[in-house]
């Protein structure tokens, strides 16, 4: 056998080269699995220095009629696995987000995650109750310190050493002449020390006494005061605001009584009774700002009239909501206070 010239020889190689790298490749990627792999099938077959650039690199050798020939068959082979590996590439990515979908999925019949909210305790709850009714009368909230003189808690309240009232309220001494604040009577006379008239505040704040704990006791409570100072207040103007107060903190328009009493700070001196459920309701002190009050703090009596009350937060919150024992408000069962 003979051939024309040995370049017959050399594009037969080449072609049959072509072929089998096609049929080589094109199994290899169909069986191909994963992106990362193939991609490196495509570097291995179609990169720069991949095995159809090395067959390739045959072709100088041959003749001018031969050359076109293998050429165009490199080129099919060439778009063939590059077609090949366009479709993997698509069957590999569809598989993966179908895979990704599947382990995503969100079954929403799967009981949630409850996180509780957290509430405001109901003895947080009234002062604001107490204190939005006040602002909306008109007056600034205003605070002093637990800790008062002998001076603040009684004598300036025309309450002296030796005044009997001293007794309803003894506490806890630090010294001598320092205690813890038995009301919150004493931010009247910080508040007009600093102060000119006219006068519209409201403050609340913890107070503490000497008191056995029971149902209805406790040795730490909260009390609202409630102040003001101007010419001309009269006794109908502490009745308008208490009745107005009273209606806002209840609801509706209640029977309200206002019973004589006896506070060294005031005079005349009120407690108010309200009709709650068929019963009389004792819910607040009040009364005109004593004269001596005024003098103790530099106002002249003649000039400034007042009025005052104070009230016990705890009493209001167990009658708005029916607690029963004035210590479930301080032994943070949650359970109890969930219900607010
Ligand atoms: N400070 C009084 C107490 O703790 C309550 C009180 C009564 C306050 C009459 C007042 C008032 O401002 O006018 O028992």
């Amino acid at each position: 056998m003979s051939y024309p010239n040995s370049m017959a020889t050399m594009s037969n190689t080449l072609e049959t080269d072509l072929q089998t790298l096609q049929q080589e490749a094109e199994k290899e990627i169909t069986a191909v699995d994963s992106l990362e792999a193939l991609e490196q099938l495509r570097i291995n077959y179609l990169g720069k220095k991949g095995k159809l650039s090395q067959i390739l690199r045959g072709m100088g050798k041959l003749s001018a009629e031969e050359r076109p020939r293998v050429g165009s068959l490199a080129n099919e082979v060439k778009e063939s696995l590059q077609s090949h590996l366009d479709n993997q590439r698509n069957s590999l990515e569809t598989a993966k987000l179908k895979a990704q979908l599947a382990a995503e999925t969100l079954d929403v019949t799967m009981p949630g995650v409850s996180r509780p909210l957290g509430r405001l305790h109901p003895l947080n709850s009234t002062v604001d109750r107490v204190l939005d009714i006040f602002v909306g009368l008109g007056y600034q909230v205003a605070t002093g310190p637990h800790i008062e003189t002998d001076y603040y808690n009684f004598e300036a309240l025309n309450i002296p050493p030796d005044h009997p009232a001293r007794d309803m309220q003894d506490t806890f001494f630090l010294t001598e002449n320092v205690l813890m604040r038995t009301h919150t009577s004493p931010v009247q006379i910080r508040y007009m020390e600093t102060h000119e008239p006219p006068i519209r505040i409201v403050a609340p704040g913890r107070v503490y006494r000497r008191d056995t704990v029971d149902a209805t006791h406790s040795a730490v409570f909260h009390q609202v005061e409630i102040l003001a100072v101007d010419k001309g207040l009269t006794f109908t103007d502490l009745k308008g605001t208490i009745k107005e107060f009273l209606t806002q903190m209840f609801g509706e328009e209640l029977p309200v009584k206002f019973r004589a009493s006896y506070f060294p700070f005031t005079e005349p001196s009120a407690e108010v009774d309200v009709q709650w459920k068929g019963k009389w309701l004792e819910v607040m002190g009040c009364g005109m700002v004593d004269p001596n009050v005024l003098k103790a703090v530099g106002y002249d009596p003649e000039v400034y009239t007042g009025f005052a009350a104070g009230l016990g937060i705890e009493r209001f919150a167990m009658v708005l909501h029916q607690i029963d024992d004035i210590r479930r408000l301080y032994n943070s069962d949650i359970r109890f206070l969930s219900q607010f």
